[in-house]
């Protein structure tokens, strides 16, 4: 038998867990309600909030990731070897994309000429070179894998949903 807690993350990896959600969630609402970016557009507004908000969520992931490497996953949670093998495949995309898809965005901002911070404070350097065709299809794949990773991220909730209301498993607890 495991005892609840071996069966729960942490409480750093949750704390983080609702953090890059909350991150995430704004980052959606920032991404479709600002402006649209074109050729001499400057980072101001909500453009400028949302490379603030993009910058934050690669710095977060990376303290994530080895935080997950460091502690690892608590014992296994309920399901058939087959749907944990389908959770397990749909959280490494979803680590890899949160830090893959925010980076295009960022070489897309270089490659605009734009000089990013972290936090407002410390300066970030430049992805792509300014003009780079290579920052303009970044950024166009940057907009594509925003989709995917949302059609991730509702897979990802409908299945902790399914769980908690259907199987009504301890899944759900063990990110609560
Ligand atoms: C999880 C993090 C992020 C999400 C979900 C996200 C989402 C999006 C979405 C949906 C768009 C397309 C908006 C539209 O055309 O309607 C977009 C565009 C853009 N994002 Fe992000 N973004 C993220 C992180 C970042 C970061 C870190 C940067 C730069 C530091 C960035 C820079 C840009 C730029 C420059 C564009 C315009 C690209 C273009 O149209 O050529 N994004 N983002
Ligand atoms: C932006 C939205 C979200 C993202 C990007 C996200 C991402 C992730 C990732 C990457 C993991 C794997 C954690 C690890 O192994 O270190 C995870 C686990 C988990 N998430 Fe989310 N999540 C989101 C929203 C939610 C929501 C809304 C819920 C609840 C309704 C939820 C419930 C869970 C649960 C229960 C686990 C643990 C699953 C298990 O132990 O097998 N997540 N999430």
């Amino acid at each position: 038998m495991h005892s609840d807690a071996s069966r729960q993350y942490d409480p750093f990896a949750r704390l983080l867990h609702w953090l890059i959600v909350l991150l995430v969630v704004a980052q959606y609402v920032v991404a479709w309600t600002m402006p649209g970016i074109h050729h001499g557009t400057q980072p101001v507004g909500l453009i400028a909030w949302h490379l603030e908000l993009g910058t934050a969520i690669v710095a977060v992931m990376v303290v994530r990731t080895v935080w997950r490497i460091v502690r690892r996953e608590p014992d296994a949670a309920e399901g058939s070897p087959f749907t944990r093998q389908v959770a397990h495949l749909t959280h490494g995309l979803l680590y890899a994309l949160l830090i893959v898809q925010p980076l295009m965005g960022w070489a897309n901002a270089s490659s605009r000429g734009w000089s990013l911070t972290l936090f407002g404070a410390v300066p970030l350097p430049a992805l792509a070179p300014t003009g780079s065709r290579l920052g303009h299809v970044l950024g166009d794949l940057h907009g594509v894998l925003a989709w995917a990773m949302l059609g991730l991220i509702g897979l990802h909730v409908a299945a902790a949903l399914f769980h908690h209301f259907v199987l009504r498993d301890g899944v759900l607890r063990r990110m609560a």
